[in-house]
């Protein structure tokens, strides 16, 4: 009896020493984690605007505090751009001519459109077996290519290859700008630069300026993830049980209208509700950064601080339970909190300029055109490397939002399909 009584109170001693060991560990976890990184919304739009992060208020320019963070993209890319240039005259030049660039006319959405579902077809026309990401990257690439570079792809020997190959040369350089160990500059990154040549032969390669990675990468590097990402959620994820949201998608891919954008599909669902479900669940700029020089007892300190977009986006608090979740019906009614915590194309005073239209109605065009070619019905199928169907794997939970996810999977079409 008393050495029962003797082990309990070991057990309940060992039980109150872990508690109080968690306690300690979790207090000294709660005043050292990071102070970097908010996931509050009205907190990242302040941030965004580079004046003041909680105490620190900020001694850098929002100009330099929103260029210093992306240092590395200027040696790697070998580009000056609105995001890199010290020349704050020259990034407001740079943001006009964009916004001028993407004005599209009614016309130009057609033509667009035309020339996306003319490369689609071609690609897929003879093919068996094709690699899904790079499908998707060489039509988003195309459509900054045409807009934004006035390139005439048809008039080059091999386009597709070689647009395939700078897409492989920006992720690989890309990859690179993360890790100190395999960075590599723009001067000597050949593979990177040989890519850019075949396509634009005569660019010069001494002149940041003038590189064509300048507007490629703003719209390329943020869209052809997101597009990868909705061509698996509709073809193989929350899609699969509702067909009408594909149907919405080729809906504008045939008449590329503000009318049609807009218009409600299927189960009420428009395109738009579509896309702005995708650009919620899988932002492609997951956060946004921004240095600070600020004093502090006697003394300067500095530090980089992001807006962590993601986190705004999945917050349950704001989204509700299924946060996670494509679920492109909540943009039925969408509240204020929400509006505050929707961060894609960023905030004033940097906000994307593609924002209000280009950049929704060219994920919209790329996906769309993309779902239609390879329909179930004309005999593709998406299978992994070893040729395993995959239409069953994913089970409606959110899919992977890191850049080397879903490289793995291939179109292929089944004998018989057309
Ligand atoms: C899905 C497509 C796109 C997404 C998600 C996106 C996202 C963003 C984000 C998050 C920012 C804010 C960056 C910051 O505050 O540091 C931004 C700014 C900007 N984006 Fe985009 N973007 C997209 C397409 C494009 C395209 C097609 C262009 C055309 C050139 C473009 C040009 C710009 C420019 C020039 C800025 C800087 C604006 C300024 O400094 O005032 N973006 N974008």
């Amino acid at each position: 009896m008393l050495r029962d009584f003797c082990r309990l109170n070991l057990l309940i001693l060992t039980i109150s020493a872990i508690n109080v060991i968690a306690v300690g560990l979790f207090t000294i976890y709660l005043l050292h984690r990071p102070q970097s990184k908010s996931s509050n919304p009205a907190e990242c739009r302040t941030l965004i605007q580079a004046h003041r992060f909680r105490a620190a208020k900020n001694g850098l320019s929002p100009h330099i505090s929103r260029i210093r963070p992306n240092a590395r993209l200027a040696f790697v890319f070998g580009i000056e751009n609105a995001f890199t240039t010290p020349d704050e005259g020259y990034a407001d030049y740079f943001v006009k001519n964009a916004r001028d660039l993407i004005n599209l006319k009614a016309q130009d959405w057609g033509n667009l459109a035309k020339t996306l579902r003319s490369a689609a077809n071609k690609l897929t026309s003879t093919a068996h077996r094709l690699h899904l990401a790079s499908l998707v990257q060489s039509l988003s690439l195309r459509i900054i290519l045409t807009t934004l570079l006035n390139a005439e792809l048809d008039t080059i020997p091999h386009a597709e290859q070689h647009m395939i190959t700078l897409a492989q040369a920006i992720n690989r350089a890309w990859v690179s700008s993360k890790n100190d160990a395999d960075l590599i500059d723009f001067a000597h990154n050949a593979d990177l630069q040989a890519s850019l040549s075949a396509l634009f032969p005569t660019y010069n390669k001494t002149d940041p300026r003038d590189n064509p990675l300048c507007w490629i990468l703003p719209g390329f590097e943020t869209s052809w993830r997101i597009n990868l990402r909705m061509v698996l959620e509709l073809m193989l994820n929350t899609g699969q049980s509702h067909p009408e949201w594909t149907s919405t998608m080729i809906a504008f891919a045939h008449s590329p209208t503000k009318t049609q954008f807009e218009a409600p599909g299927g189960d009420g669902v428009s395109a738009k509700e579509l896309v702005a479900e995708g650009l919620r669940l899988y932002p492609p700029t997951k956060r946004i950064y921004r240095a600070f020089e600020w004093a502090e007892h006697g003394a300067t300190r500095s530090d980089t601080f992001a807006a962590d977009v993601e986190a705004c986006h999945l917050s349950g608090g704001i989204w509700g339970h299924d946060a996670r979740k494509y679920n492109p019906l909540r943009w039925r009614a969408v509240t204020d909190a929400q509006k505050q915590a929707y961060l894609p194309f960023g905030g004033a005073p940097f906000e994307c300029p593609a924002k209000a239209v280009f950049g929704p109605r060219m994920i919209a065009l790329v996906v769309g055109v993309l779902v239609d070619a390879v329909q179930e019905s004309k005999g593709w199928r998406v299978v992994d490397k070893d040729g395993k169907d995959v239409s069953d794997v994913f089970c409606g939970e959110r899919l992977k939002n890191d850049r080397g996810s879903y490289e793995e999977l291939f179109l292929v079409r089944v004998a018989g399909g057309v």
